[in-house]
């Protein structure tokens, strides 16, 4: 984008208002009309005085009434930047000035309203990443949580070690085959994917990630200051891959093999032997984000690539989201004990310990054979929900309108529009209907999916997939789609 001309400013001196009021109220229309946006430079205090014609002093001030207004935001040696847009909200402090320039990376609130919506009643969410709310083990649950409060007292309710509860840690490792020193428990996969940020990339790394991918990893990986490299997996073009690792020198490669998120497809054995085969040419440390792979319809679950490396250059991250409850923000990394160590010391910083009576409990529910015969119904009725998916969309909506990427487990389905209807379009008229999905263009690092959505089946039960399929028809056939909803949806474009 083009800088914006300040010579083009104009001040009165025959003006009763202070010529830095005049200034500040020049730049802050800027702002408001996007000709200046967040992060951008504006000229030293000196080089804007000259520009105009004014005393340094009115420049000086101009600025501090723009930092006191939470508009930009000095560094010292660096310049003044322009932090956030006006805040309509009448706060009496303005915070927003003063949060960090890294702390803006992180704005996207995308991934906020999709967990939000997950709780939303009124709505029929196709958004929601959430396992069926209604297989949801709740009494056995409960037993655990009383049964350890029993036997264990206070120390239920202690900090544990870092690294996690030995009893979880042991559960995992026997379920996985590792040893429990290779685990380190995580209060979510989300905070492996900061994790392994924060203890890998230096800001204008490079990371290749899924293209689409997942959007936590891509708001995660931007926000520690990498750049994006998309890599489509699904073409698996390991020469276009080749060509990547030597231009950006990435740090690591991210991916999510397994139902991935958006687009619910596997990566087939041969093609995950081929890219540990590379990795290992280029030295290249995997992420493998999977928290989907014990949700295949049929049971069997995929060698993961961290089984396949004789390297150990895969990171594992799984997570108990999926399988059991999002809620007890319980998951797990698993890697060499070398970086397992160093990634205990970074989770120290803002997480001693995730929380100690949830780890009892899901390690009572692995060892008490819960969480295999739990997996049984959650992929039964998985596939019912799939199923009324496929079998709504075939009812409802007019042959053309939307095609889909069939799946054998996970809980996504990755759909194509029919060309010349947007998905942001369809969302608003959508959410105006009482539906909401993900729409493809915030699974994409660089550019791409605006006529893709992701639809998720597994956390709406049968009748209310046919429902909402049938809405989205009306709208698909109705047009152009209504714009009845505008600004209250964040969406990322
Ligand atoms: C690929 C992927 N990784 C990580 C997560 C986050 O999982 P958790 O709830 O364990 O933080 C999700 C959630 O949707 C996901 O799809």
């Amino acid at each position: 984008m083009d800088s914006m001309d300040f010579t083009t400013i104009q001040l009165n001196r025959h003006e009763g208002n202070a010529l830095y009021l005049q200034l500040c109220g020049a730049l802050e229309r800027a702002i408001v009309a996007g000709d200046l946006v967040p992060g951008e430079r504006l000229p030293s205090e000196r080089d804007m005085a000259i520009l105009l014609g004014v005393s340094r002093t009115t420049a000086v001030n101009a600025y501090r009434e723009l930092e006191a207004r939470g508009l930009v935001r000095g560094h010292v040696g660096r310049g003044t930047f322009v932090s956030a847009g006006p805040d309509t909200s009448g706060a009496p402090f303005a915070w927003r000035g003063k949060v960090a320039v890294g702390a803006l990376r992180t704005e996207d609130p995308s991934l906020r309203w999709l967990a939000g919506s997950s709780g939303n009643r009124e709505l029929i969410s196709f958004a929601a990443a959430v396992a069926a709310p209604e297989c949801m083990p709740v009494e056995i649950i409960g037993e655990l949580v009383e049964g350890n409060l029993r036997r264990r007292g206070s120390a239920a309710m202690l900090l544990g070690p870092t690294e996690g509860m030995p009893e979880l840690r042991r559960a995992i490792a026997a379920r996985r085959q590792v040893r429990p020193e290779q685990v380190l428990v995580l209060s979510g996969a989300q905070q492996g994917l900061d994790l392994i940020a924060r203890c890998l990339l230096d800001p204008g790394d490079t990371v290749i990630i899924d293209r689409p991918g997942y959007l936590g990893a891509i708001q995660t990986f931007r926000a520690a200051g990498a750049h994006l490299a998309g890599w489509d997996v699904e073409r698996a073009d390991f020469e276009e891959l080749e060509d990547l690792i030597l231009r950006y020198r990435p740090k690591f490669l991210y991916t999510n093999p397994t139902f991935q998120n958006p687009t619910g497809q596997t990566m087939p054995v041969p093609v995950r032997r081929e890219l540990l085969e590379l990795a290992a040419r280029y030295r290249l440390p995997v992420v493998e984000d999977d928290p989907y792979s014990e949700l295949s319809f049929d049971g069997q679950r995929v060698t993961s690539l961290y089984e396949l490396d004789p390297y150990h250059l895969v990171i594992y991250i799984g997570t108990f989201s999926k399988v059991l409850a999002a809620g007890l923000r319980l998951g797990w990394l698993m890697a060499s004990e070398a970086i397992i160590d160093q990634l205990a010391l970074i989770k120290q910083r803002n997480d001693v310990s995730s929380q100690t009576l949830g780890q009892l409990v899901v390690a009572g529910f692995i060892t008490g054979g819960h969480l295999d015969r739990h997996l049984i119904t959650l992929r039964h009725e998985h596939r019912q929900r799939y199923r009324a998916m496929c079998a709504s969309i075939e009812r409802h909506l007019t042959p053309g309108q939307l095609s889909y990427l069939p799946v054998d487990g996970g809980m996504y389905l990755w759909c194509t529009l029919r060309a010349g209807v947007d998905a942001v379009d369809l969302l608003r008229a959508a959410s105006a209907n009482g539906v909401i999905f993900a729409i493809g263009e915030i699974f994409n690092v660089d550019g791409g999916g605006r006529h893709r959505v992701r639809l998720s089946f597994s956390s709406v039960p049968s009748e209310a997939i046919d429902e909402g399929v049938r809405r989205l028809g009306v709208l698909l056939d109705a047009q152009p789609l209504a714009h009845e909803i505008a600004g209250t949806i964040p969406i990322a474009r």
